[in-house]
């Protein structure tokens, strides 16, 4: 079988809506995922994420291009990928007439594991994502991270080969976050892949061996956090509250990212000294750190922007 569990080569969409000119979501995106990778595809609203997921999880069709799941045609014969993937969809939502241990239950029975499977599974997906002590509560009843975790804890009892998810732990709480994490690792040390997308650029780092940073339709930049952050010209940042309007005096040091009121320079640590001091002449407060992928993404996707 194929090392590839996913890939797609000039993958486009278009999106025709009456009354308003077409949207080319997808200007022909090419990707690959080796099999037991986590993957993060990042990009800014709109950038065509979900569109991606929704097309290489069959629930739409692609306009033209190729996309296969371990070999498979996604768009030709979706019926033989389907058994291979499951999705957590953006904003999707656990049925509210179930609880949580009926949701996952149901649907692991749904995807045809045996009734112990399904049992066993169950117990432990709830448990991993902290669902045990509302699981018999209808999900109507739950808060918006008990749901998304309800959704979370359904797609990883299924263990599926391939998983996409989107958006994954939005509003979700730092401690559910980072169970999630752990069950996400915990997945592809036992063989499967995962494909997610998030807004949260720390989640990125932490979780994904390699990332794609999607911008309007396209493959922007591809590769590993630390290959991105290379790439923004240093490695070191420096936070000046307070210094936005003084934005001239700092650009001659590198990347300077303007965060409302303050101020972050992205530097080489050869040059720190010297900003350190003009931080220090300015009467300005410096926190120096490493440089984030956040950073990093505003970066090279604000010098996209900027040069259409
Ligand atoms: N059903 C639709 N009909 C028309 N246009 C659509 C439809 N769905 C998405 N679009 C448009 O396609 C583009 C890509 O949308 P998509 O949902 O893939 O973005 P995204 O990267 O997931 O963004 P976000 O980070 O906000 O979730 C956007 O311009 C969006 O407005
Ligand atoms: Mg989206």
């Amino acid at each position: 079988m194929t090392e590839l569990a996913l890939s797609s080569e000039d993958l486009r969409k278009v999106y025709f809506s009456k009354g308003a000119p077409p949207t080319e979501a997808l200007a022909g995106v090419a990707l690959e995922v080796r099999r037991g990778e986590r993957v993060a595809l990042l990009g800014r609203n709109g950038a065509g994420k979900t569109t991606f997921l929704k097309i290489a999880s069959t629930l739409l069709r692609p306009t033209s291009g190729r996309i296969q799941v371990f070999g498979y045609d996604v768009d030709r014969t979706p019926e033989k990928a389907r058994p291979y993937i499951a999705v957590v969809p953006q904003e999707g939502k656990p049925f509210f007439h179930l609880s949580p241990r009926e949701q996952v239950y149901t649907y692991l029975r749904a995807r045809g594991l045996t009734r112990e499977t399904a049992r066993a599974r169950t117990e432990e997906a709830l448990e991993k994502m902290g669902l045990l002590e509302c699981a018999n509560r209808l999900s109507v009843t739950l808060s918006g991270g008990q749901r998304q975790r309800a959704m979370v804890a359904t797609v990883i009892a299924t263990e599926a080969p391939l998983l996409f998810l989107d958006e994954p732990t939005i509003g979700m709480d730092p401690f559910a976050r980072r169970a999630v994490w752990e069950s996400l690792r915990t997945l592809t040390r036992r063989g499967s892949t995962i494909l997610l997308t998030t807004h949260y650029l720390d989640e990125a780092e932490a979780l994904s061996d390699r990332l794609y940073i999607i911008e309007r339709g396209r493959v922007l930049v591809s590769g590993t956090a630390e290959d991105l952050k290379r790439s923004v010209g240093g490695t070191v940042k420096v936070l000046l509250p307070g210094a936005s309007s003084m934005i001239e005096s700092f650009r001659s040091f590198g990347t300077c990212v303007d965060d409302g009121d303050a101020l972050t320079v992205i530097v080489t640590p050869e040059r720190l000294g010297e900003l350190m001091d003009l931080a220090v002449r300015s009467k300005l407060l410096a926190t120096v750190g490493p440089v984030t992928l956040e950073e990093a993404f505003l970066r090279v996707v604000g010098r996209s922007i900027d040069e259409d």
